[in-house]
């Protein structure tokens, strides 16, 4: 949530802040602001709404300036209008600053300087921060005064800040929100995340929680929370420029449902040893724990949205192969539930940002109640990957659309090679079923190509029922939660209310909705509960109902009771959820665009989600 980005340059960094926020706004795209220092004089800009209309009042303007602050918001206290939205500064005018996370004391902090004169214009709880480094100022240099000020602050943040007295220096510090620092050539930056920077520099200095750093042109510092120098720990960035680009696609969500083929082959391929001539599953980040994974006798796994819906596939898989009792929980339940935790209990966070408070939240009191975090992320150098003990990295590549596709069928991979892995652990793998795994695997990224290249029928259905105002989506066993992310997908982009349930579980309640208005949507391919979920279709033929199936494309059975299919290639029946939810992500696609809707940033959603 927020997107900050910060340069200390010898040149104009105006345009390079506002390219920053392009690739940031989908943290948040409320309100945008801009400032830089130029002349000794603190130029603030600030806009309502996207970062195009900042952009169009910075050209008509010509403001620019060698050091520079830019963030783009997604409102939590005040409403997204310009008067809220940052940079914020403080009374002297000296200061502008820029937070993404929320700062949870912030009335009391605010009354206390209130008191000493301080005037306030904003309904945010940022603005405090700016106020109370101005006080330090009066006793400390800028870089002592944010860190006595952090000192007093409650919450999560990434704050910069820069002062139109010091030019070319720019401070920043993190907590619980994340801050990458980018090392260029003669400048420096800061920023949300690494999709900011590709452009400018893939090296990177990925900063702890408690740190806060100093740049110029020049020079990097880094100090741990207890004030000392650290030395940069520089990490290359293994995206590029392209893949976080749009590619000529109209929308990322389209670019990035079409890349599913390559990434899903990419992050098998990461989990796969063939130095033996015959290819075996690994985990190359968790080294350190497969050896224990032995022991585990119990799984929770905690996520939210997509991850949380990938999390249910994985509760199916591992019971089944490896035997091992897995509960799922939403990571805000999880944190607050008291889960009674074993000794061999194994935590599986599941997160694409790496950086959800959620999750975040709920592995670190996991852990301090001594259980071992594995964590299945797509975002290298995210706050996940540093606080769990070990890693499952997927491949899916930056995730621009706020809608998660990629990075659930990628999730949807690394389930597959861990199943599989603790399988092994607990016995219950031979060579040849892990051959025949790993040749099933390999073989989907062909499968969803072939699903790929049968657009039309989506198409066509999304023309019938883009209009319709409810949508009920079913699915059985491992496709349950293939019919609950095609529920998610449809209402977070297209605003059409839609529910997803087991198909099993229609008749306890749900049928009592249906009628010709309210489309079903029927993951129906074949498995062992085929049967079943054909009885479920019948009845909801039978009150009216009309039915879209995703199913084979030679089932005369699903023909015979659905209106309308969208046929997909045939697969195992518990690697279908990754092929089964293609089809529903491009429904979702294609119903919120023939409803005009903005499908890369719907309405109050964000990428990644930074507060509780
Ligand atoms: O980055 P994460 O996977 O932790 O994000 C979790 C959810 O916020 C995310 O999946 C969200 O539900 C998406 N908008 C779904 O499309």
């Amino acid at each position: 949530m927020c997107g900050i980005i910060g340069c200390a340059a010898r040149r104009d960094v105006a345009d390079l802040i506002l390219g920053g926020l392009r690739q940031l706004e989908y943290r948040g795209y409320d309100s945008a602001g801009l400032a830089v220092i130029r002349d000794g004089s603190l130029v603030v800009v600030r806009r309502e709404g996207r970062i195009d209309n900042l952009a169009g009042q910075v050209k008509a303007s010509g403001v620019d300036g060698h050091t520079g602050i830019g963030h783009t918001r997604w409102a939590t206290h005040g409403a997204p209008s310009e008067k809220n939205a940052h940079p914020h500064s403080d009374g002297s005018g000296n200061l502008a600053v820029i937070h993404n996370g929320i700062i949870e004391n912030h009335e009391v902090l605010r009354e206390r300087l209130k008191a000493k004169g301080h005037v306030f214009h904003s309904e945010t709880d940022s603005e405090v921060f700016p106020h109370l480094v101005q006080e330090h100022q009066k006793t400390h240099d800028l870089l002592d005064a944010v860190r006595l000020a952090i000192q007093e602050v409650r919450g999560t943040y990434a704050f910069v800040v820069i002062d139109r007295t010091q030019p070319g220096r720019i401070v920043g510090a993190r907590r619980d929100s994340p801050l990458v620092v980018g090392l260029g050539k003669g400048e420096n930056y800061l920023a949300s995340d690494v999709s900011a920077l590709l452009a400018l520099t893939r090296d990177v200095v990925y900063l702890a929680n408690g740190d806060v750093v100093e740049l110029t042109p020049d020079r990097v510092r880094v100090l741990d929370e207890n004030g000392a120098d650290k030395p940069l720990q520089i990490s290359r960035v293994e995206w590029d420029a392209e893949a976080a680009a749009k590619g000529g696609y109209r929308h990322y969500m389209l670019k990035e449902i079409d890349e599913q083929p390559a990434v899903v082959a990419k992050t098998l391929q990461r989990h796969l040893d063939e130095s033996s001539g015959k290819a075996r599953f690994v985990l190359p980040d968790a080294a350190a724990l497969e050896p224990w994974l032995a022991n585990v006798d119990r799984i929770s796994i905690t996520a939210c949205g997509t991850s949380w819906h990938a999390g249910l596939v994985g509760k199916f898989l591992i019971e089944k192969r490896a035997g091992i009792p897995v509960d799922v929980d939403y990571a805000s339940e999880f944190r607050y539930r008291d889960a009674v935790l074993s000794k061999n209990h194994l935590v599986l966070a599941i997160s694409q940002s790496g950086e959800t408070l959620d999750t975040l939240a709920a592995i670190r009191e996991a852990r301090a109640r001594g259980a071992k975090v594995l964590s299945i992320v797509n975002v290298q150098g995210s706050s996940l990957v540093r606080d769990s003990d070990g890693v499952v990295l997927t491949d899916a590549g930056p995730e621009i659309g706020v809608a998660s596709t990629k990075a659930f069928t990628t999730q949807l991979v690394a389930l597959q090679v861990l199943s599989w892995v603790l399988a092994r652990a607990r016995g219950r793998l031979d060579r040849e079923r892990e051959a025949k795994a790993v040749e099933d695997l390999r073989v989907l990224r062909f499968k969803l190509e072939e699903c790929l290249s049968r657009g039309e029928e989506v198409a066509k259905a999304a023309e019938l029922f883009a209009r319709a105002q409810d949508f009920l989506f079913l699915g059985r066993g491992v496709n349950y939660p293939v019919a609950l992310e095609g529920a998610l997908k449809l209402k977070e982009i297209s605003y059409i209310h839609a529910e997803g349930y087991p198909a099993g579980e229609m008749k306890h309640g749900p049928i009592a909705l249906i009628d010709a208005n309210m489309p079903v949507v029927v993951v129906a391919t074949p498995g062992r509960v085929h049967e079943k979920v054909l009885s479920n279709m019948q009845e909801v033929k039978a009150r009216g109902g009309r039915i879209v199936a995703v199913a084979a494309a030679d089932d005369a059975a699903v023909r015979k009771i659905a209106d309308f299919v969208l046929p997909v290639p045939v697969v195992d029946e518990d690697l279908s959820p990754i092929v089964n939810v293609v089809p529903l992500q491009r429904l979702a696609y294609w119903v919120a665009d023939l409803r005009g809707c903005d499908i890369d940033k719907p309405r109050n959603l964000a990428k990644s989600v930074t507060v509780e």
